[in-house]
């Protein structure tokens, strides 16, 4: 069957569409908590080193491949060789367990924007989240039924997906024109509100003060490239599928550079908005600015809300302003896992758009599921452990070793060159074969001797196999047999 492939309206459109993938949730509570951590200030230092030595190396390296091969992620990996194929599937299984979690966070959002207009968590917005909303039950083995708010929020966080990859390139065009720019018109308006407001400096010192001594230890190295890798949506097959969407001869370095610099650049500025309102919290509170700081879904959905509450006017817009922030910033980092999934199924099987769509919004949904119950937030918390650590580190590890190795740096580094803004140098080879897959073999070696040492978190043994070792080879069992599968093939123009 040969049908005329997807393609871009514009430039412009593909680069929206990837900086809205890489720019999530990840850029507001994780990077300014991972820099707070990691030497302040001086963390810049290792996370622009990361930037340019790994992120956005294997950006041009996914960019090219995705352009080169004309294919999803499977089907550029089986035009390398038909045998790594299950790489690409490895790569969307992963971003598919992603999309059954993040998903949920993001309903969450969608119950605190309403929550927002009446400042519903009230005195303690930290039992508000845990008590109220989330209903935490005793443990994961207590799974304490199903929250009905999240539940919900949750169906209309698939809808909407639905509805946002539904025509393909077409639809996911149109909408990033809005979900990109509107976060960070919301950011502005954030960063310029916490900058004004007592203590702002406190937070924001404690922010950018650089301890240079840190630049000694390795464990900041590898913060800095695990959070680079994230965050890019690197190894998740989003960018490889984004790029087929591209006509054969585009530009890929300067895309890669502007992706990366715009997401590293967001990020940046998402740490002024979250520390200068940090600040003033520990000035009205009078504790330490130490003290309040805050990670993940404690940032957002206590922290925050906490502050919120005690601005001097505007409580409830600012409240709105900063979830609709989340959500946009979070529906376009979805949408790009969930479209990566479609295109790799599209492909294989020859079936069309709706039903792929349908099947893979739907699952997602159902598995989902697990996390709107009131143990739903420890189960994320390992699911999102084991994926995060072992899972997408791992697939860059094998990009860089089939580019570098078995298909050859050389012969992508000179295509890329053919027709880009700017060339890269031989300095490209020696990244992809050497420094990036040593790199991140160390860093799974060292989180591999980390779990051995202290089991995550301590959770008891068969939570740690049900959400975290088991899913992480299931994952690669899947993908192996989704490579097996008979298929019909479609060949695209
Ligand atoms: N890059 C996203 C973030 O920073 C996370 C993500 C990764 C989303 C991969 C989609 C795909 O939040």
């Amino acid at each position: 069957m040969e049908k005329v492939r997807d393609r871009w309206s514009s430039r412009k459109v593909f680069l929206l569409a990837s900086i809205g993938s890489a720019v999530g949730l990840g850029n507001v509570w994780r990077f300014s908590y991972v820099c707070y951590q990691n030497g302040g200030g001086a963390f810049l230092i290792p996370y622009f080193v990361a930037l340019f030595t790994a992120g956005i190396p294997l950006m041009i390296l996914e960019y090219a491949i995705g352009q080169m091969m004309n294919g999803a992620a499977p089907e550029s990996f089986a035009k390398i060789r038909k045998k790594y194929e299950w790489i690409g599937w490895w790569a969307l299984l992963i971003g598919f367990v992603v999309m059954t979690y993040y998903t949920v966070i993001m309903s969450w959002c969608f119950s605190y924007l309403i929550y927002s207009l009446k400042l519903s968590w009230g005195s303690s917005a930290q039992d508000f989240f845990f008590n109220n909303f989330l209903g935490l039950s005793s443990g994961h083995g207590d799974l304490g039924g199903i929250r009905w708010p999240i539940f919900l929020g949750l169906i209309f966080v698939w809808v909407s997906i639905f509805f946002c990859v539904i025509k393909g390139t077409k639809s996911v065009g149109k909408v990033v024109l809005i979900t990109v720019p509107l976060p960070i018109i919301c950011l502005v308006l954030l960063v310029i509100r916490g900058v004004t407001l007592p203590g702002a400096m406190e937070g924001l010192k404690f922010y950018l003060n650089p301890d240079f001594k840190v630049l000694l230890k390795p464990d900041v190295w590898l913060a800095a490239y695990s959070q680079i890798f994230f965050s890019l949506s690197l190894g998740f097959g989003v960018l490889i599928a984004y790029a087929s969407y591209l006509p054969k001869k585009s530009d890929v370095v300067n895309n890669a550079f502007i992706t990366g610099l715009a997401d590293a650049g967001i990020s940046f500025f998402a740490g002024f908005a979250v520390f200068s309102t940090l600040g003033y919290l520990a000035c009205t509170t009078g504790v330490g600015v130490d003290k309040v700081v805050a990670a993940g879904p404690g940032l957002a959905f206590v922290t925050y809300p906490t502050i919120i509450s005690l601005l001097p006017f505007g409580a409830a817009f600012f409240g709105v302003l900063f979830f609709i922030m989340l959500l946009t910033l979070g529906i376009d980092s979805a949408f790009s896992l969930v479209e990566a999934v479609v295109a790799g199924g599209m492909e294989k099987w020859g079936i069309s758009r709706w039903k792929v769509n349908f099947i893979v919004c739907a699952t997602a949904f159902f598995l989902g599921i697990i996390f709107t119950t009131r143990a739903g937030l420890y189960w994320l918390d390992v699911v999102d452990h084991f994926i995060t650590t072992f899972g997408l580190v791992a697939v860059g590890l094998a990009e860089c070793l089939i580019i570098g190795y078995v298909l050859g740096a050389e012969r992508i580094r000179r295509y890329v060159n053919e027709h880009s803004d700017f060339s890269i140098g031989k300095w490209w080879n020696i990244i992809i074969k050497f420094i990036t897959p040593s790199i991140l073999a160390v860093l799974i070696l060292k989180n591999l001797w980390n779990e051995i040492k202290i089991p995550y978190e301590k959770y008891p043994g068969w939570v740690l196999f049900a959400g975290g070792w088991g899913i992480v080879v299931l994952v690669v069992i899947g993908a192996y047999l989704l490579m097996k599968v008979k298929t019909k093939k479609i060949n695209f123009g």
